[in-house]
């Protein structure tokens, strides 16, 4: 069995999907799943592309003890730099560092000619590696490139320090026969190869990331990159989830381990979920709803006399519960404590108790709470940037008849601690409340989309709202969950007007601490 390490980017090509915006503790939660997922690198961001990426790639890097920290870099000493202040700290720093190689890409967008850019990719190597244990150079679009100058641009780069080649299919063409045969090609021509790890990242634009990240295995490369859920930009990465089970399932044709803990995907990908707002398509393989779900009589009587008649996977082995059900209304705070730590939530004293109170309060609606109950309600306080002051509900009534205008009737306080109330109407009674909310708040609102799901089964199972919208000009997402769809929608609001807070928060501490 040849082992194969596992480089999540979720946090940098994940979030540079369009609309996703996750704020540093979001980061951070991710981050600490990525770590019990089992990942052998996880890049948290791009350092130089703003300062909340800094602030975040830097509290990665400091808090993440299991894996490798890594930040992309444009091929510039300012890049290499900044990049290496932000993860400096980290357990087992390393740089990820890309330079374009195709003649697309060196003509059009660097306008500069290969030996100009092999000169810079050396130059920028050998700089950055004064720095960096372990460096990553990416030749960005090399499924497009010419395989001579791939090989001895890479043969150069090996020589300058690189420790691990990756060679993106960054537009999502390629072919499983072609990424494989790029691999193939580079294993055998470039003399100094195996210095180095190869390592294979795909999109998904033709639907064939993961049969690429699949053959690229089978043709050397001993490091894939991908992302939970498979997001990222445009059509997004390999989804990280389907190659992990792909190996597993079909380890008779595929004899290549990882690190990753199976158990952990169902967990992993409803927090990346929950905090990008990227709903899970039910028919999404592996952890979408309808994966182990079984419609058709046929299939069912097949599966009920034999599992393995229909079902090539368990829900178990990717960490899918079929009897959920934890707490009740009579749960303490000592089994409520014990539940938790049994999940693997860390809350400090005060956020333990707001769960608690949150829980009571569900327990007083909802008969049965259970583990996607106590996932969302944790993740949420988890999240939840203490001691700022921000628009909070106080009460709210929304008046809705066929044949009446509806009407919504919200009462808040503000950052200022006032209470404020009005009534606004509406096509529909979302759209009533969030009138309302934004007629209550100072801030300019401009709200570009909103989602609800459900949480769980049943008729009880939670609403979660997911809205965005820019709030005095800044792009940002907000999240809420509640029993009640428009209690839901009307926290979710205010959750994303609160983000500016939230973030001007975070800045604040970070400067602090620097
Ligand atoms: O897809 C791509 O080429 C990238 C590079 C930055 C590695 O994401
Ligand atoms: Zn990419």
């Amino acid at each position: 069995m040849v082992h194969v390490n596992v480089f999540d980017t979720t946090l940098r090509d994940g979030e540079q999907s369009p609309g996703v915006n996750l704020n540093q503790l979001e980061k951070i939660e991710i981050a600490r799943q990525l770590e019990r997922f089992g990942v052998d690198i996880m890049e948290a961001g791009f350092p130089a592309s703003s300062q909340g990426d800094f602030e975040s790639v830097r509290a990665i890097a400091r808090t993440i003890k299991n894996a490798s920290v890594t930040g992309l870099a444009r091929a510039t000493k300012a890049d290499i730099d900044v990049s290496w202040d932000a993860l400096k700290e980290a357990e087992e720093p390393r740089l990820h560092l890309f330079l374009a190689t195709s003649p697309i890409h060196m003509k059009y967008k660097l306008n500069k000619t290969p030996e100009e850019v092999m000169n810079l990719a050396v130059e920028m190597v050998s700089y950055a590696r004064k720095k960096f244990p372990q460096l990553e150079w990416s030749a960005e679009d090399a499924s497009r490139s010419d395989l001579d100058f791939l090989v001895k641009i890479i043969e150069k780069v090996i020589d300058a320090g690189a420790t691990v080649i990756n060679l993106p299919d960054t537009v999502g063409y390629a072919t499983p026969e072609e990424y494989g045969s790029i691999f193939k090609y580079v294993k055998e021509n470039v003399p100094n190869i195996d210095k180095v790890i190869l390592s294979a990242h795909c999109h998904d634009d033709l639907g064939m990331a993961v049969a690429n990240s699949l053959a690229a295995i089978q043709n050397g490369a001993t490091q894939i990159e991908g992302t939970i859920n498979g997001i990222g930009e445009r059509a997004g990465n390999a989804s990280l989830e389907e190659i992990a089970v792909a190996l597993n399932i079909r380890k008779d044709n595929y004899p290549y381990t990882t690190n990753l803990v199976l158990n952990e995907i169902k967990r992993t990908s409803d927090l990346v979920s929950r905090f990008t707002g990227m709903a899970i398509a039910p028919n999404k393989a592996i952890i979408g709803k309808n994966a182990f779900a079984h419609e058709s009589g046929i299939h069912q009587d097949g599966v009920l006399k034999h599992a393995s008649t229909y079902e090539i996977i368990t829900p178990e082995l990717v960490g899918v519960k079929s009897n959920s059900l934890v707490l009740g209304k009579h749960s303490g705070r000592h089994a409520f404590k014990d539940k938790i730590e049994q999940m693997g939530f860390q809350l400090s004293a005060e956020k333990l108790m707001e769960a608690f109170v949150t829980f009571k309060q569900l327990t007083d609606r909802k008969k049965e709470v259970t583990d996607e109950d106590l996932f969302a309600i944790l993740t949420d306080v988890q999240t939840e940037v203490m001691d700022v002051k921000k628009y909070e509900l106080v009460a709210f009534q929304v008046q809705y008849g066929s044949a009446n205008l509806p009407t919504a009737t919200v009462a808040l306080t503000t950052p200022e601690g006032i209470r404020v109330e009005t009534a606004r109407t509406g096509q529909g009674s979302v759209e009533a409340l969030c009138n309302t909310l934004e007629a209550l708040v100072k801030e300019e609102i401009h709200l570009t989309d909103f989602q609800l799901n459900s949480i769980g089964q049943g008729r009880d199972a939670l609403a979660e709202a997911h809205v965005k919208m820019t709030v005095n000009g800044t792009p940002v997402r907000g999240r809420a969950s509640a029993q009640d769809v428009l209690e839901a929608s009307a926290k979710a609001f205010l959750n994303a007007v609160n983000r500016v807070f939230f973030n001007q928060k975070i800045a604040a501490q970070e400067t602090a601490l620097t």
